[in-house]
């Protein structure tokens, strides 16, 4: 392989690596993660501790008929399956795409870099 595919492929492992670590929110208040400290997460409180950070337990009552949820919920439920950042829609029942300016720029770099090399 040429020295460009390496990291161009390198490049790609460091977005993904980073693009998971957006599933724990930094808002537990000492060490409690709760709707009070990260917003809405659910009918009911749906937030666990995850290290010194919270992390949804539960993404599937994100979307139950009733739920309310916020940003922070619909973050936190990112997942491979469902790469796109995602936030609450205006009336907080439902997690919706937003563009991730981000990977954009990333993925930008890398094109011109491997341009370049
Ligand atoms: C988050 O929780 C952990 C304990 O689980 C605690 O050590 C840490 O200080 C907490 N972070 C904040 C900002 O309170
Ligand atoms: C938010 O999404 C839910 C579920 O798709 C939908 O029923 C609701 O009307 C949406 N709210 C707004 C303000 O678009």
């Amino acid at each position: 392989m040429n020295s460009k595919i390496v990291f161009a492929l390198f490049s790609l492992l460091a977005i993904s690596i980073a693009a998971q670590g957006a599933t724990t929110i930094n808002c537990n208040k000492s060490g409690v993660c709760n709707d009070a400290n990260c917003g809405k997460s659910g009918k009911v409180e749906n937030w666990q501790v995850s290290g010194t950070q919270c992390v949804i337990a539960d993404c599937s009552q994100l979307t139950i008929t009733g739920a309310t949820i916020s940003t922070n919920a619909c973050t936190s439920c990112n997942s491979n399956s469902k790469p796109a950042n995602t936030q609450a829609n205006s009336s907080n029942t439902a997690c919706i795409a937003k563009s991730n300016a981000k990977l954009l720029v990333a993925s930008a770099t890398i094109a011109i870099l491997a341009l370049l090399f």
